[in-house]
C-alpha cells in the first residue's frame, strides 16, 4: 500500500493554560493512495483541525503531518504554497468560487494563478466527466449547488493532485446534488486513481468511502472498512453516549 499522506502523533492545541483546547491529541492515521477516506464525529472533534494540519492550511503543535514523504514541518512558506498548488487539491461546503469569473475560468484558476495552462485534453477529460461542458461559460450564479460544486471538483482536479481533500463538500447540497457529488469523487477514485479525504456528517455521504475513521475530543477513536450506511449510523449513535 503507498501512503498519500500520513499524520503521526499529531498535536494541536489552541489557547494556552487553563484555557488550552486539545483540537488534536495525539493522532496517527495513514491515507492510503487510491483510496476514499471519509472523516467523521462530532462537531468540534477535530475534524477540520485534522484536514487543516494535514494539507499544511494549519501548523500544528507537535507531531508530524506528511504529504507522500515530505514532512510538512520542514517546508519554507514558499515550499509550501508549491506544494499544495501541485500536490493537493480543495473542496469546500461553500464552493468557493469567484463569483466574476465564468466555470472555465474558475476552474484553470489556479494553473493561471501559477503562470500556466491547462493540458486541454485533461480538461476535456474532466469538463466532460463532470457534466460540465454546456456550462462553461456561466459564472456561478448561474449554475445550481451542485454545479458549482462540480466546478470546484474540476478545479481541484485540474492540475492532477495526488490528493483531494473536502471539507463537508455535500454540507450544503439537497441530496440529489450530494449524490451527484458524491459518484464523482468516487469514480475520481475509482476510474482516475486518484486519493480522496472529505470530512462528512452524513452517514450516507460517508458510506461512498473505502474507509471511515471517526474522531473524538481530538482523539481517534473507531474505524470503518467498507461499510454500509446502516453500519456508520450505529457507531455514531454509540458515540451520541460518550
Ligand atoms: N482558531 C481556533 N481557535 C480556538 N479554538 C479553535 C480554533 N479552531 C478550532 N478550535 C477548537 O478546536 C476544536 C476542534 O475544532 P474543529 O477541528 O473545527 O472541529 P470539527 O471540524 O470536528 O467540528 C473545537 O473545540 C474548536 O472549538
Ligand atoms: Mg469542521
Amino acid at each position: 500500500m503507498q501512503v498519500a499522506a500520513r499524520a503521526v502523533n499529531l498535536v494541536k492545541e489552541y489557547g494556552a493554560g487553563t484555557n488550552v483546547v486539545h483540537a488534536l491529541d495525539n493522532v496517527s492515521v495513514e491515507f492510503a493512495q487510491g483510496q476514499f477516506t471519509a472523516i467523521m464525529g462530532p462537531s468540534g472533534s477535530g475534524k477540520s483541525t485534522l484536514m487543516h494540519c494535514m494539507a499544511g492550511l494549519d501548523a500544528m503543535t507537535s507531531g508530524q503531518a506528511l504529504i507522500g514523504e515530505t514532512d510538512l514541518a520542514t517546508l519554507k512558506d514558499k515550499e509550501l504554497t508549491r506544494l499544495r498548488r501541485d500536490r493537493l487539491g480543495f473542496v469546500f461546503q461553500y464552493f468557493n468560487l469567484v463569483p466574476t469569473l465564468n466555470a472555465e475560468e474558475n476552474i484553470t484558476l489556479p494553473l493561471s494563478i501559477a503562470g500556466r495552462t491547462a493540458d486541454p485534453s485533461w480538461f476535456e477529460e474532466v469538463t466532460h466527466r463532470l457534466g460540465l461542458v454546456e456550462r462553461l461559460k456561466h459564472r456561478p450564479a448561474e449554475l445550481s449547488g451542485g454545479q458549482q460544486q462540480r466546478v470546484a471538483i474540476a478545479r481541484a482536479l485540474i492540475s492532477r493532485p495526488d490528493l483531494i481533500f473536502g471539507d463537508e463538500p455535500t454540507g450544503n447540497l439537497d441530496s440529489n446534488a450530494s449524490k451527484e457529488v458524491l459518484d464523482i469523487l468516487r469514480a475520481a477514485v475509482d476510474d482516475m486513481g486518484q486519493t480522496v479525504v472529505i470530512v462528512t456528517h452524513d452517514a450516507k455521504a460517508a458510506s461512498y468511502a473505502d474507509r471511515v475513521i471517526f474522531l473524538a475530543d481530538g482523539k481517534l477513536v473507531q474505524e470503518l472498512n467498507h461499510p454500509t450506511t446502516e453500519d456508520i449510523l450505529q457507531v455514531m449513535g454509540n458515540m451520541e453516549g460518550l
